[in-house]
């Protein structure tokens, strides 16, 4: 089986290449490398002790794309392409709706044309927007998303919906992920954000290694046990081997198929900090700051669909999810080399 990885070189697409070459995969890359380094495609070949190939290209280049296809024998296509970055898609909503969801329909374009009907995409538990209540169910409503960049996966995920409606030879697998965290065991692979941080655990680990001074948490008068943010955080090479499942399935049958990658367990920003100081030994200064716009009380995943249907169940907890970043973290102060 050969899988076109899009964005393969990013945090969840590298670490889900891994996952996939170790499986007897044949996996090929595209990537822009807007939001990744090239030392990472080095770092993965490294753990699988073999080379594959990467085209560095843009996925709304359809010339580009096509040349892949003609190149290539693709048999699916797992779709991580993409921004993701709340607050920018806020302040660039243009570039988001442009490389989000022009790039999917070239992507897609290009697939039809060379009779590659199957996909499994990234999307989000951004998706049930504000006001489904946790445990989150793949039949509850999607589309009251609050920002540009969920916009960009509701409009997606209503696409590759009509696009099987249209032509039931497609295999379209829609995945909704939670917050995945963590990074591969050898620490040599991990999340590497530009900039300031925006999500939680890669602004807790640049706290514990010096590069922030602490931790402001968004708000503690939710109505969650300790009054802080409660999510679903799933490690990163759980969520790759959901993708493994979800190729199988696209393999195996046509259908449009929608799971949640989650583990189904909640923690308060309060939980996380303090599971990451034992994982650590590092004690993460904090202070309570406002909420942040457009953020939930409590957001976690029904795992039941994922189970019966794929098989597949997270399996790593949340101090291996917290040693390892970690541990990435500190092999990687400064992430990736250039
Ligand atoms: P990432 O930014 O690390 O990886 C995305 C990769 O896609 C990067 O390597 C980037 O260079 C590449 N890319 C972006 N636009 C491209 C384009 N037009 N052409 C070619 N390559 C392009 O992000 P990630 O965390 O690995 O996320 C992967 C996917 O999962 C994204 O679609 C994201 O929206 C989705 N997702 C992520 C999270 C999360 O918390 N990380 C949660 C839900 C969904
Ligand atoms: C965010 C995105 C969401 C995206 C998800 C995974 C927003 C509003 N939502 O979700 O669309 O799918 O990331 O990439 O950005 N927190 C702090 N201090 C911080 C950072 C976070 O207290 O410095 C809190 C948040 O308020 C939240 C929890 O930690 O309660 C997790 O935040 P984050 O990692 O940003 O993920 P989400 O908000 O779930």
């Amino acid at each position: 089986m050969s899988v076109l990885v899009t964005g393969g070189l990013g945090y969840i697409g590298s670490h889900t290449c891994v996952e996939l070459i170790n499986a007897g995969v044949d996996v090929v890359v595209v990537d822009n490398l807007y939001n990744c380094k090239k030392s990472s495609y080095d770092r993965i070949k490294a753990l699988v002790g073999r080379d594959f190939k990467l085209y560095i290209c843009d996925i709304r280049d359809k010339q580009g794309l096509n040349q892949i296809f003609e190149e290539e024998k693709i048999d699916s296509v797992i779709h991580f392409a993409g921004l993701k970055a709340v607050g920018e898609s806020v302040e660039k909503p243009l570039e988001y709706f442009d490389n989000n969801v022009n790039g999917t329909l070239v992507l897609l374009d290009v697939m039809r044309n060379h009779g590659c009907k199957k996909i499994v995409f990234s999307s989000s538990a951004t998706v049930y927007g504000l006001n489904n209540v946790s445990p989150l169910t793949e039949d509850m409503e999607v589309g009251g998303v609050t920002n540009p960049y969920g916009r960009t996966k509701y409009m997606i995920e209503c696409i590759l919906k009509d696009l099987y409606t249209s032509d039931n030879e497609w295999s379209i697998c829609l995945l909704r992920y939670f917050n995945p965290i963590g990074a591969h065991k050898s620490g040599t692979m991990g999340e590497d954000p530009n900039g300031i941080p925006n999500n939680l655990m890669p602004y807790i680990t640049q706290v514990a290694i010096g590069k922030r001074e602490q931790l402001t948490v968004y708000g503690n008068d939710y109505d969650t046990h300790d009054g802080t943010g409660v999510r679903d955080y799933i490690h990163v090479v759980d969520l790759a081997l959901g993708h493994i499942k979800a190729v199988e399935k696209v393999e195996s049958e046509n259908g449009l198929f929608i799971y949640n990658l989650g583990t189904g367990i909640g923690y308060s920003v309060l939980d996380v900090v303090k599971a990451f100081e034992k994982a650590s030994n590092v004690t993460i200064p904090y202070k309570i700051g406002a909420r942040r716009a457009g953020d939930i009380a409590t957001c976690y995943s029904s795992t039941k669909k994922a189970f019966d249907e794929l098989g597949w169940k997270a399996e790593r907890g949340i101090e291996e999810m917290c040693e390892d970043s970690w541990r990435w973290q500190t092999q990687n102060p400064n992430g990736y080399p250039d």
